[in-house]
């Protein structure tokens, strides 16, 4: 990459060289160092920090993401007080200490939507969804961590903390990853049994996707720390490896209050599902650990065992050495922008996220409201697709394009989002925006390389599709702070409602704008957490890494296309 740019801009400066100049241009591209070379593509900075504007939109970010930390360490606390000192007297670790020992020393932990649950149950608070779950690096094997928190209502599942188990497991699945469950709940929340029992994806489905996981290859280890009971029971029983704490871990299909009622036998929970029982009775169990670190212990154990990734060097990545950004992440907080009406200048923020804030734009005087071009990310290459304005049907075009090079090529696409959505009006729909928007959600949905997606503003209406929202299978999506999601801003949408014959409602513009705040997002699991601006290119390193290293292979020209209109 480095080289095949430097000659292009000795070219382009041809018509003012002499032919000697030329060829010595020519000559001196061709054994230019690397990152001298790379010099050429790197983008330059027309932020001033000294401006009003920038300490405008760093003030108001500032506010905003204060209230993200506040909400952040009460969530990180886990359940209330009396919970967490109720698990401690039992001489349990608690679940943030668990995966903290669990993982590798001075490895980060990704961890996935810590604001699920947020204000989504009036009846209580629900930290984190009541399940941490996340991607580490175990004995040097990145895996997905799923840890039930039993001081949130006994580690039992709400609706929420179903959904949150099952996309920790689709991650798992997508990006290739064993899986570790540290179990430590009552099961079902009762109340809510008719939202987390009887439909496809409930409780059922964690047992389904072990089953489907493991015949895929994906080696999946069980350490039970606490109850596991009916449904829950099948958690280790269909893992390839499970550990049982003694005298602390259960497992049983129904406790010793169930059995007594519906068979009159009166037994201890120890007796009837204890490790000692499991480890040396049932077989149930396979280890037997003495206490949470014991167990932690031996889960490692079961990670360096698993001889993964496969030793083929085919199937590696190549990671090659990177430079941090020149221009300082720091400053993406004076860049971002909390009223999202403002344009946000994207190569700022892509130069603030890339390698050496190298990028080697494409296509860039044509579609100029969509921003594509090569970069690395912790030196992984990686392709750049970002918004600069509305998608017009040549934008649209071009990203299409885009991304048809990534996956021929092999390359996985970021999408930077802000978008208010594709052009409207007569001009536009004569020139077809809607075939050409549809070749761009065409190119995103078939796209078969890893996809990450953060949202840096807006994520407004069909841009979202184009943009790879949700929908799209992103490996990842995150939203920054001031990220704002919805068919349209409440103020439209409340014109729109008065248009179609409904009353004024005054409530209206707030509740939309209330629901599309990026903490609303992030209760309900549409995203996999909001991000500080500034740490952006480590969560996408991070997410590159588990998309890319261990057993994944991501083959240049996988991808089938479907029928791109003309
Ligand atoms: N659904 C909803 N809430 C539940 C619950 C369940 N299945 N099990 C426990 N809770 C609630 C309790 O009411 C209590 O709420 P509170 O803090 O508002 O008082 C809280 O969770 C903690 O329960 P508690 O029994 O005080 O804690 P514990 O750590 O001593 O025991 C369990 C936790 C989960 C082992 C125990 O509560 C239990 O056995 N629950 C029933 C499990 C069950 O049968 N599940 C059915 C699965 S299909």
């Amino acid at each position: 990459m480095v080289l095949s740019t430097a000659p292009k801009k000795a070219l382009r400066l041809a018509g003012q060289l002499s032919r000697r100049q030329l060829k010595q241009a020519r000559a001196v591209a061709t054994i230019t160092p690397p990152h001298q070379a790379a010099a050429i593509s790197r983008l330059p900075t027309n932020v001033d920090p000294s401006s009003d504007e920038f300490k405008d939109n760093e003030r108001q970010m500032a506010e905003v993401m204060a209230r993200m930390q506040t909400l952040s360490e009460k969530i990180q606390r886990g359940g209330p007080e009396k919970a967490r000192q109720k698990h401690l007297a039992r001489k349990k670790m608690l679940p943030r200490d668990r995966v903290t020992a669990l993982i590798d020393p001075g490895t980060t932990f990704l961890e996935l939507s810590p604001m699920a649950g947020y204000e989504l149950y009036p009846e209580a608070e629900v930290p984190a969804g009541g399940i941490i779950t996340g991607v580490g690096v175990v004995e040097g094997v990145t895996c997905v961590i799923v840890a039930n928190d039993s001081t949130v209502k006994g580690g039992t599942y709400y609706p929420i903390t179903v959904k949150k188990h099952l996309r920790a497991q689709a991650v798992a699945q997508e990006n290739n990853l064993p899986c570790i469950y540290m179990v430590d709940s009552g099961g079902a929340n009762l109340p809510h049994q008719a939202d987390v029992f009887p439909d496809q994806n409930h409780f059922g489905r964690i047992f389904y996707n072990q089953a489907r996981m493991s015949a895929k290859g994906i080696p999946q280890i069980s350490v039970v720390m606490g109850p596991c009971t009916a449904g829950g029971a099948y958690v280790p029983a269909m893992s390839d490896e499970s550990i049982i704490v003694q005298e602390q871990g259960h497992i049983f299909l129904a406790g010793p209050p169930l059995v007594k009622a519906a068979t009159g036998e009166i037994v201890s929970h120890e007796d009837l599902g204890g490790g000692k029982m499991h480890s040396s009775v049932s077989g149930v169990t396979d280890y037997l650990a003495v206490d949470d670190a014991h167990a932690i212990t031996l889960a490692r154990r079961c990670v360096s065992n698993l001889n993964w990734p496969a030793k083929d060097p085919a199937t590696q990545a190549a990671v090659v050495p990177y430079a941090e950004p020149i221009h300082n992440p720091e400053e993406l907080t004076g860049i971002a922008t909390t009223n999202l009406r403002k344009p946000m200048p994207i190569r700022e923020i892509i130069s603030r996220i890339v390698d050496g804030s190298e990028f080697s734009e494409f296509k860039r005087d044509f579609g100029t409201t969509l921003v594509t071009g090569f970069a690395s990310i912790y030196g992984h290459k990686v392709g750049i697709v970002a918004n600069d304005g509305i998608l017009f049907a040549s934008s649209s075009v071009k990203g299409a394009h885009f991304v048809e090079l990534c996956t021929q090529r092999g390359i996985p696409l970021v999408f930077l989002q802000n978008i208010s959505g594709f052009m409207v009006g007569s001009a536009s729909e004569r020139d077809g925006i809607a075939k050409h928007g549809a070749k761009l959600v065409t190119a995103v949905a078939c796209a078969d390389v890893p996809k990450f997606t953060v949202v840096v503003g807006g994520s407004y209406g069909a841009g979202n599709y184009g943009m790879c929202g949700r929908a799209y299978s992103p490996r990842f999506l995150w939203m920054w702070p001031n990220a704002k999601i919805g068919v349209m801003g409440g103020e439209q949408l409340a014109s729109v409602m008065e248009t179609v014959g409904q009353k004024a409602d005054p409530e209206l513009k707030a509740r939309i704008d209330r629901e599309s705040d990026a903490t609303f997002s992030s209760a309900r699991l549409w995203d996999d957490g909001i991000i500080p601006p500034q740490h952006t290119r480590h969560y996408l390193g991070l997410g590159l890494n588990a998309a890319m290293t261990g057993r994944n292979a991501v083959k240049a020209g996988d991808t089938k296309y479907g029928v791109f209109r003309m």
